[in-house]
């Protein structure tokens, strides 16, 4: 169908020409001599309004004027208030009807009710928003690693190995339900990969099998968790950027994940105004002003062990309580991140037993360099590390937790071939999401999220 994008005339408005857009009818008003439509077509968060003069020549359908209908319009750009393009039509066709009951109306729908219409609720300003926002942080994370040498690649989702070490591995099989074997063993030598198989929690481990070749990678795609974790910022299935470097060590990790997240924030106040403005508006006031004043300063950074003697010092009434070797949760992430610093802050050097099996063991034999970077109002969203290259101290460590060794063979081996120092972090790019648009439940940044007994 020849047309053009809505976004198009707001940004070039060639007043006095003839255009054809096409999109969905978001408002419309009549009156007597003259109609108005609103009129989206998802390019752009401002509506293009469309004005029908009914007492001249203007062909339209009056099922034209019915909220979610399709439209084809015909006419001329001409300067509307506030000196906006508008379009006064010459010809508006409907492309698909909608009926009367269609559920998004006019009024301010709320968040919880919208997740129950995946299939339209991307029609709705805040998703029409948030995917713009989502879309322009994606392509900003590319440029910002390709510009810098790194090497995109695609780690499998398939995997016979549990990456965190965690069990929160969906597992793969062609098996359905039988009780016709005797025990596990057998059941997964029948299985399709003749061995138990699963959905990848992350692609680190095959990722550093390529920063090994290719000294500087990163991936974009999917991560599965099967943990059993409702909350508004776990998702069964996120998008995951994990970019892993070799020859770099704990500080070097720290110094791109800032880099990184600066400018990926950067490129999207400035190429996102509207949707940021929206945000601003109706999700967190300040949010604008509070992100260029995340990149234009230098992220905090803490130990652990510092972290938890603020945490015991303050008085709060947690609901997990603070001892050290405590796994931080989300209160104590969040009264760091805001009560202490106000700020974006990475917490370094957590003790072993709660961090995973390939992290670097540091001298004090008690804690690992691993980075965690917490921000206000949401938590954690880049979790790090650098990784244990030593080849020995690595299986010693796999031994401590009881780890069976057999799906890790090339992951150990690349420690005897070169081995150097390096390392990477996990971005969850809705995390990143929730924070640049203060959008609080990660079930609203991810058009169709899957969540624990959520699925459709
Ligand atoms: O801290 P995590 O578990 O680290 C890893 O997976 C490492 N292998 C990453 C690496 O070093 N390459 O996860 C990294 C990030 C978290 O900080 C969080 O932002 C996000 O992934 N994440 C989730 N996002 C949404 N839903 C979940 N269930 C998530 N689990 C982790």
């Amino acid at each position: 169908m020849k047309h053009i994008d809505v976004k198009q005339i707001f940004e070039e408005p060639a007043f006095g020409g003839e255009v054809t857009v096409c999109g969905w009818v978001r408002t419309a008003r009549d009156s007597k001599n003259v109609a108005f439509i609103e009129l989206n077509d998802g390019t752009s968060l401002p509506h293009i309004q469309i004005v029908i003069d009914k007492s001249g020549n203007t062909n339209c359908d009056a099922e034209a004027m019915r909220l979610g209908t399709s439209v084809k319009v015909t006419g001329t750009v001409v300067e509307g208030r506030e000196g906006k393009p508008e379009i006064n039509a010459k010809e508006v066709s409907v492309i698909g009807t909608c009926p009367l009951e269609y559920p998004l109306q006019k009024k301010r729908h709320t968040l919880e009710f919208l997740r129950t219409m995946p299939h339209l609720r991307g029609r709705t300003n805040t998703f029409n928003a948030v995917m713009r926002v989502r879309s322009v942080l994606a392509e900003a994370i590319h440029t910002y690693f390709q510009e810098r040498n790194y090497v995109y690649v695609n780690t499998p989702l398939i995997t016979g190995s549990d990456c965190e070490g965690a069990g929160e591995m969906f597992q793969v099989t062609t098996i359905g339900y039988s009780d016709g074997f005797k025990n596990a063993e057998e059941y997964y030598a029948a299985d399709f990969f003749g061995q138990r198989a699963g959905l990848s929690v992350s692609g680190q481990l095959e990722g550093e099998m390529a920063a090994m070749a290719m000294g500087k990678i990163y991936t974009f795609g999917p991560s599965f968790r099967a943990e059993n974790s409702n909350t508004p910022k776990h998702l069964a299935e996120f998008w995951h950027v994990e970019p892993e470097v070799a020859f770099a060590e704990l500080p070097d990790v720290i110094e791109i994940a800032e880099d990184m997240l600066k400018h990926v924030i950067g490129t999207l106040l400035e190429k996102c105004p509207d949707e940021m403005a929206f945000f601003d508006r109706h999700f967190e006031n300040g949010i604008i002003e509070r992100l260029r004043d995340l990149i234009s300063h230098k992220f905090a950074t803490i130990t652990y062990t510092e972290a938890i003697e603020e945490l015991k010092k303050s008085g709060e009434q947690f609901v997990y309580p603070v001892e050290w070797g405590l796994d931080l949760q989300t209160e104590h992430e969040r009264y760091i991140s805001e009560k202490v610093f106000g700020r974006a802050v990475f917490v370094t050097d957590y003790p072993k037993e709660i961090k995973s099996f390939y992290m670097k063991q540091n001298p004090d034999g008690k804690t690992v360099a691993a980075v965690d970077l917490l921000v206000p109002g949401v938590g954690e969203i880049i979790g790090g590390s650098e990784r244990e290259a030593d080849y020995d101290r690595l299986v010693a460590a796999m031994e401590d937790r009881g780890m069976d060794m057999s799906p890790y063979g090339d992951y150990l081996d690349l420690r005897r071939y070169g081995s150097v120092p390096h390392g990477g972090f996990g971005l969850g790019f809705e995390r990143l999401i929730m924070y640049v648009t203060g959008v609080q439940n990660i079930r609203d940044v991810i058009l169709f999220p899957r969540t624990v007994g959520g699925i459709r």
